[in-house]
């Protein structure tokens, strides 16, 4: 995601230092000291400027949720929101999901959302995906068993590929749709959907199964 830089980004970010996470590491295996009477807990991989995070973390108050974004400029805005609302079930972490495992320990996350990752649509850029097999093999680690990946997407390229990549690191793929608005707006919509649903994009979803059991 392409941001303007602001110059007053540093203390905009200190003012949202009740729900940044700046040193995620010092969490690992213990997210749900941040709440303990959550009933599950949730990562969002790539918020941008967290519509969809703060929205379900309002529709959904006894959840934990945890959004990842690499891109400062976009997750103020988000936190700023979360703030503002009021929220206390939702926590921010600038940081690059490739390298989530150390954040999270393994059997950590009931569920991770994968919504409007960057298509990175040359071949050669493959790899940078966010459901790329080196990608999907993380969430799987962090995942608990029989957790669940929710992705999304206007791209119907990506979408394919990916069904491909799911397959390949066996996880089985659940109440898929290539238009999931087809009947009405299904569902919270996050900032790029809901673009894409008023240009009349299809969206792409499915729901994957971590099935497979780690290896100790
Ligand atoms: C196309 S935007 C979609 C934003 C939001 N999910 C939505 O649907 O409106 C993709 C977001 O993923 C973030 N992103 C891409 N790769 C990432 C990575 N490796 N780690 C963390 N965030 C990443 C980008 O910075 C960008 O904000």
């Amino acid at each position: 995601m392409r941001m303007r830089k602001r110059n007053n980004l540093e203390p905009r970010m200190e003012a949202c230092s009740a729900i940044w996470i700046k040193e995620p590491q010092t969490m690992k295996g213990k997210w749900l000291s941040l709440m303990p009477e959550a009933r599950a807990i949730r990562l969002e991989v790539g918020c941008g400027k967290g519509k969809f995070t703060v929205e379900t973390a309002q529709a959904e108050p006894d959840v934990l949720l945890i959004a990842v974004e690499r891109v400062k400029e976009a997750m103020l805005l988000g936190m700023e929101r979360a703030l503002e609302m009021g929220l206390k079930n939702v926590f921010f972490l600038d940081l690059d999901a490739a390298n989530l495992e150390e954040y999270f320990e393994e059997n950590e996350i009931d569920l991770i959302y994968l919504n409007f990752c960057d298509p990175w649509p040359r071949k050669k850029n493959a790899k940078r995906r966010l459901t790329f097999r080196s990608f999907l093999e993380k969430y799987k680690k962090v995942l608990k068993p029989m957790g669940e990946i929710h992705f999304k997407t206007d791209n119907s390229g990506l979408f394919e590929w990916s069904l491909e990549e799911f397959a390949h690191c066996k996880l089985e793929i659940r109440n898929l749709t290539r238009d999931l608005h087809a009947n009405g707006p299904v569902g919270i919509m996050t900032g790029y959907e809901e673009k894409f649903y008023q240009l009349g994009t299809p969206i792409n979803r499915c729901e994957l199964i971590n099935v497979e059991v780690q290896d100790a």
